[in-house]
């Protein structure tokens, strides 16, 4: 465990940092860096929570813990989506302690303090004469649904820029009606590495050697540029711009965007969304390339439209296709300690064992994840050891270098007390 570090030494690291190369150590292992994260980065962004069938019905709910917040995201009798935070307005009770779950009223466990589904505190006993139940509603947390996707941000003045992304990229996203889904399978892992080393390592596919299951339908090539493409590469590449002319077509016909647009760095809410093509059968991320689930999103005729991708800044990654969406949280938990909550969604009306296989729909994914955590720990005990020193990307881990500019630029911002 490395020593304590000030804001000034963080400071310095940040505007010290070699660009093109790996972060210094203190920024994977240090507590100080870490609960630095938490309140310049996951106190002031918009930070991937779930998704709107996560809470499908009135009362409805998940608890997301984000450090020492815990927030509460529930649908309203209203039907809207909300969020508060989990704290009773009384002394602070922990209202709702399940992962999540669903409530009438939100009743605190210790003196029954009550609260409908909008916050409002409807009911408190012997609380003497004069009390006004009107300025004791639970606190709100920011919340903005892009498709279906639900962000929260804990900051006062959330990042106005989380407009211009929604409207860049609903285009992209509307088509597969996630709001139209359910939750087929959500399953957690912990990763052994700082939560930085799992945003990293899912933004390269330099080691996707690594993952032969998902390299029957991904092509290797996911952020390469053509003359990066190495001779074991060279045959799945040649294939790519084949099929991606091919399913172009298809999309331009179908009224797909698909441009891919680019914004990781340089602003508070960075993002990449674009629509790629899948190798072979290019139905679905699964283990023979075609759809899991033969109930295919929104108005989809054909199974056949490759992956609608989409990254963002700090915490989420997801793979829309014709017959699923997979959503992937980074929750951080400790320097070293990453959950990774991974949601597999299908077409509300998909009957499960007659229109999808819950095998067939998560198998790549739990076992891609599983390789992806063993880099991740790899990388976290690299990191930690006293002989590591940054090292050189390769300029087909530029989405890395996006991500680790971003990272530093929102530091900078925050310690630096700029806007
Ligand atoms: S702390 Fe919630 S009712 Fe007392
Ligand atoms: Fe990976």
């Amino acid at each position: 465990m490395s020593s304590a570090i000030s804001r000034q030494d963080i400071l310095g690291m940040v505007r010290g940092r070699r660009p093109g190369y790996s972060l210094e150590a203190p920024f994977y292992t240090s507590r100080d860096v870490f609960e630095l994260d938490l309140e310049a980065v996951f106190g002031r962004h918009w930070i991937f929570v779930g998704s709107e069938p996560e809470v499908p019905e009135p009362g409805d709910y998940v608890t997301v813990d984000l450090g020492r917040w815990s927030v509460i995201v529930l649908r309203d009798d209203d039907e809207n989506v909300r969020a508060f935070h989990n704290v009773c307005r009384h002394r602070g009770s922990r209202l709702l302690a399940a992962q999540s779950g669903s409530t009438g009223n939100l009743v605190c466990p210790y003196h029954s303090w009550t609260y409908d589904t909008g916050g409002r505190l409807v009911h408190a006993e012997s609380v003497g004469p004069g009390f006004e139940a009107g300025c004791f509603s639970l606190k709100p947390v920011h919340l903005k649904s892009i498709s279906g996707l639900l962000f929260i941000c804990l900051a006062d003045e959330p990042p106005e820029d989380i407009d211009e992304v929604a409207a860049v990229v609903e285009p992209y996203l509307d088509p597969h009606g996630l709001r139209e889904c359910k939750v087929a399978r959500q399953i957690d892992i912990v990763e052994d590495g700082n939560w930085k080393l799992v945003m990293e390592n899912n933004r390269e596919c330099y080691h996707c050697g690594g993952h032969p299951e998902l390299g029957f339908s991904l092509f290797p090539t996911i952020g390469y540029a053509e003359e990066d493409i190495g001779p074991s590469r060279r045959a799945a590449y040649d294939r790519f711009k084949r099929i991606d002319a091919e399913m172009t077509a298809i999309w331009e016909r179908g009224g797909l965007p698909w441009r891919q647009v680019l914004r990781l760095a340089g602003r508070p809410t960075g993002f990449l969304v674009e629509r790629t093509p899948l190798d072979r059968d290019g139905e679905s991320i699964t283990a023979d390339t075609r759809v899991a689930s033969q109930r295919l999103l929104g108005d989809f005729t054909s199974p056949r439209l490759g992956r609608q991708g989409l990254h963002l800044q700090p915490n989420s990654w997801h793979h829309f296709l014709s017959d699923h969406v997979v959503t992937f949280a980074v929750l951080p938990l400790e320097p070293g300690r990453t959950l990774l909550r991974t949601t597999w969604l299908v077409h509300k009306d998909a009957v499960e064992g007659v229109d999808y296989d819950p095998e067939k729909l998560v198998s790549v994914w739990r076992t891609t994840n599983a390789q992806d955590a063993a880099f991740v720990a790899g990388a976290h005990k690299g990191v930690s050891n006293p002989a590591y020193e940054p090292g050189p990307f390769s300029p087909t881990e530029s989405w890395v270098e996006h991500f680790c500019a971003w990272y530093l630029e929102r530091l900078d911002a925050h310690l630096g007390g700029q806007p």
